[in-house]
């Protein structure tokens, strides 16, 4: 998609050439209404006729009017302009304007906007016009390829927004695709693949290695999930190199289980396709990468995506088989179910080899986890307060919220075994903690943090279908990460 930002007003925008135009109007609308364009006056008569509602969602839709010259105009109604209230009046607007066929899309902001403003309106309209095509027959052409959006003051932090607010929309967009796609179009194999399109002419590495090679790194605990399936494991290593090599990176870790059948401890029936969604977090860590390749901002990240299937079948690993993970520790696969932890282990572990300045690890972990934030936040669980803080307020400032978990030694207890060092499930109680414990122990030799993401990487029901979620979250943490803390910045940088 092509993205421009002007600095214009009302009256000269409404002479553009723009299939739709969609006009953001603030509830303090007293100089709007009093400037000298057709719009003024059709809004003074609205509002006064009680037509047009500042509130919410409030907006009118008007087909081949005569002093606009798009097609399709929708004023919409955006109250004060926050980030959260322009996400729903763009979405209402674009709405009102669904069947259209809108390739060239103007937005004027008839007020002042901040970074974090325009990157609400540029994601919210990004991410509408997404739609997945991947395995029909007859896809139909993609809407949108040119947004506009206009404003009456334009700063250079809002141009630098406008370029980051693209690069996380192409980001956001390559984890949605990946994770809507089915189980036999992204196997590990296929995840692997991807891995390397993105890093191919960008300048980061990418290393696949296989069950040979895993082997040899004596990871036995994702070994043991990848046993039941007829897919070969593969474990994708990215290296995104912005800044000196002695600079440590972020290493980012994604769940890449391609399908959960939940292996012997098969899951019910019902709604188990949505399991293709469980290699949403890695996923994530493809769009981060997506991103990184158009910002090449100043830093370095390592992405780590250990990717298998989770099988039922006669070489599957059974409950109470005990194995050795890479760091030694040996394991008790109570419930082949628990099979996310099993191969973040083993990243974890594998991490340590970078150094790193902190290790944030991404999964759709656990039911618990659904039940206890729903869909809103992400669950968020961190040995780190300095990480902690950074993480949620990346989150509050993208708009890709998590919140806080607790990770007391208490929490551990159901984890203990008499046939292994620790057991891969605990009771029922706190089901998204325990589950965290157990990565814990994997990740005494850095600054860790774990993002379960069960409840929000994808919607189910009519509207079923990836979020592209917390790709925001990590993006703008990243970018944050590097905001130098004094002088003028060259770099890129996250705004309020
Ligand atoms: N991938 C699932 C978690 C999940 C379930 C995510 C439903 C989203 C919706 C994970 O591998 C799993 O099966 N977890 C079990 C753990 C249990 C066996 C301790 C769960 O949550 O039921
Ligand atoms: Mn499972
Ligand atoms: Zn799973």
């Amino acid at each position: 998609m092509n993205f421009e930002i002007q600095k214009r007003v009302l009256s000269t925008v409404i002479r553009d050439n723009s299939d739709a135009l969609i006009v953001l109007w603030p509830a303090e609308d007293a100089l709007l209404l009093a400037g000298n364009d057709p719009l003024a006056s059709l809004m003074a008569a609205a509002i006064r006729l009680g037509d047009f509602e500042r509130k919410p969602g409030g907006l009118i839709s008007l087909y081949a009017h005569p002093g606009v010259k798009a097609r399709h105009l929708v004023i919409v109604c955006c109250e004060e302009g926050t980030p959260a209230q322009l996400r729903r009046a763009l979405n209402a607007a674009w709405g009102a304007l669904k069947s259209a066929k809108i390739k060239h899309l103007g937005v004027h902001a008839a007020l002042d906007m901040n970074a974090q403003q325009l990157q609400a309106a540029v994601s919210t309209l990004g991410e509408a016009s997404y739609s997945y095509t991947h395995t029909l027959s007859k896809p139909k052409p993609r809407l949108l390829d040119k947004l506009t959006l206009s404003t009456g003051v334009v700063t250079a932090p809002l141009r630098e927004a406008m370029v980051q607010a693209q690069a996380l929309l192409a980001g956001v967009e390559v984890a949605k695709e990946w994770a809507n796609r089915p189980a036999n179009h992204a196997t590990p194999t296929l995840l692997a693949d991807a891995a390397k399109a993105i890093a191919k002419g960008t300048g980061f590495k990418c290393e696949v290695l296989g069950p040979k090679e895993v082997t040899k790194l004596g990871m036995g605990s994702f070994l043991a999930v990848a046993r039941g399936s007829a897919e070969p494991l593969r474990f994708i290593v990215m290296r995104y190199n912005g800044a000196a090599a002695s600079q440590a990176p972020v290493v980012l870790v994604g769940k890449g289980i391609t399908f959960d059948t939940g292996g012997i401890s098969i899951k019910p029936a019902g709604e188990m396709d949505e399991m293709k969604y469980d290699m949403s977090g890695a996923a994530s860590v493809l769009g981060v990468f997506a991103a990184l390749a158009q910002l090449k901002p100043r830093f370095n990240v390592v992405g780590l995506i250990p990717a298998t299937e989770n099988m039922p079948d006669g070489l599957a690993v059974k409950p109470g088989d005990v194995v050795t993970s890479m760091s030694g520790q040996t394991i008790e696969i109570l419930n082949t179910d628990a099979e996310g932890r099993l191969v973040l282990c083993d990243a974890l572990t594998y991490a340590e080899r970078f150094k790193p300045k902190a290790v944030i690890d991404i999964a759709t972990l656990t039911g618990a986890c659904v039940i206890a934030l729903g869909a809103v936040r992400s669950g968020l669980f961190s040995s780190n307060d300095e990480l902690a803080v950074a993480l949620q307020a990346a989150g509050e400032a993208s708009g890709d919220t998590c919140w806080r978990m607790p990770l007391d030694d208490e929490y551990a207890e159901g984890l203990k075994t008499r046939f292994a060092d620790v057991a891969n499930v605990a009771g029922r109680q706190a089901g998204a903690v325990t589950a965290a414990k157990f990565l814990q122990r994997f990740a005494t030799r850095f600054a860790w943090a774990h993002l379960d993401i069960a409840g929000t990487a994808w919607k189910s029901g009519a509207a079923k279908g990836a979020t592209g979620r917390p790709v925001g979250l990590l993006l703008h943490y990243l970018l944050a990460q590097s905001e130098p803390t004094t002088g003028k910045a060259k770099g890129l940088r996250s705004r309020a």
